[in-house]
């Protein structure tokens, strides 16, 4: 019996108990990365395909919604509220999700990004929550997730007055994490994928936002007894706050599941140099790395998460010694590339479509846009 077999019952407590709607294409493959690989150093890259989990233009957020619909599914629900940035995947896909599951979505925009723009207003995913019919809010703050929080559950509670069945997805951390739960379910997949092809992974490499996508992984790979390092690089917020949120998730991830907690804190990396100057925001390295990623491997990033991953997982890669084979978690995100395209394009090294030199001079540090 395998390792990911042989422990899922015990080691994973009731994770196969709780309810789950299916909603996303499993396992996503592992990709080897040899052009990437070739141009930073010695180790061996992989990429986890999770741009690939299916629905509507996929990306991690689809095997959290898992959790969080299931539980809407089991509480008979018929509208899916949740609150996000503007250009936030979580909320499209809430919105697709629930289209899928025959439920009304109403997001919450709030304001955490200083862009005015408007592409970024308009295209990548808040163009895909209109298309997909989800009715739109907003919030004017950006750094209030308990306020955010409580006019969603405002917005709700007028829903109900109306006879609808509300399910409110929180932003703010002190709920059960149920999306974490889709990263342990991934974690479980990973394991299971590096036995089956005898790939020996050393180090996993994400995005960490919420931190619900990294503590999953975490706590799912110390459940099973696997010892690969995982590395948050941080999108969101600096590392240290961001550690508690990691102690804390890794916690409550044990607390619901009903088994013993996995995670040291010492076991949680998070490296915060590429998060500059904040969320949402442009810098030099994420240009490099979009541009890199799609050069060597034809892998499309986003400017928000995957691209600062991707810089965060160059930096990673150049340290390591030859044989060392690390993982990249691809998260998705790609629609708000599009939103971003102004940007961007001023931004992109090499030649324009006219044959004009496109803003290939920027230094080390610098920021683009934001
Ligand atoms: C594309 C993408 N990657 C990574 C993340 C970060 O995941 P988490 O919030 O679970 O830390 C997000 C969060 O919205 C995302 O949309």
């Amino acid at each position: 019996m395998s390792l990911a077999d042989s422990t899922k019952t015990e080691a994973l407590g009731r994770l196969d108990e709780l309810p789950r709607a299916r909603l996303g294409h499993a396992p996503t493959p592992i990709d080897a990365m040899p052009n990437l690989g070739a141009r930073l150093g010695r180790a061996r890259l992989y990429v986890k395909r999770d741009d690939c989990t299916g629905l509507a233009f996929g990306g991690n957020k689809v095997r959290q919604l898992e959790f969080y619909l299931g539980e809407a599914v089991a509480r008979n629900a018929d509208t899916v509220l949740i609150t996000g940035a503007v250009q936030s995947n979580f909320v499209r896909l809430a919105a697709a999700a629930a289209r899928k599951l025959a439920m009304d979505c109403h997001i919450q925009l709030e304001e955490r990004v200083p862009k005015t723009d408007p592409l970024y207003r308009n295209s990548g995913n808040v163009l895909l929550d209109r298309i997909l019919g989800a009715t739109l809010h907003s919030y004017a703050h950006g750094e209030d997730e308990a306020g955010a929080d409580r006019r969603i559950r405002e917005i709700a509670a007028e829903l109900e007055a109306e006879g609808r069945r509300p399910y409110v997805i929180p932003l703010a951390p002190g709920h059960a994490p149920l999306g974490a739960l889709g990263y342990v379910v991934a974690a479980r997949e990973i394991v299971a994928q590096m036995e089956a092809d005898s790939l020996a992974i050393d180090e996993v490499v994400v995005a960490s936002g919420s931190g619900n996508t990294h503590a999953g992984l975490l706590f799912g790979f110390r459940a099973l007894g696997c010892p690969v390092t995982v590395t948050g690089i941080c999108v969101r917020r600096p590392a240290e706050p961001q550690r508690e949120r990691i102690v804390s998730r890794c916690r409550e991830i044990a607390e619901l599941l009903g088994v013993k907690p996995m995670v040291e804190d010492g076991d949680i990396r998070l490296l915060d140099d590429v998060l500059a100057p904040g969320y949402g925001q442009l810098n030099a390295p994420t240009i490099e790395a979009i541009e890199t990623a799609a050069r060597t491997e034809a892998l499309i990033l986003d400017p928000i998460y995957t691209g600062k991953a991707m810089a965060g997982f160059i930096r990673r890669a150049r340290q390591a010694g030859p044989g060392r084979s690390l993982l990249f978690v691809h998260t998705g995100g790609t629609p708000a590339l599009f939103a971003y395209g102004t940007a961007l394009a001023e931004a992109l090294s090499g030649e324009t479509a006219d044959g004009e030199t496109a803003g290939g001079e920027m230094a080390g540090g610098e920021t683009a846009g934001g």
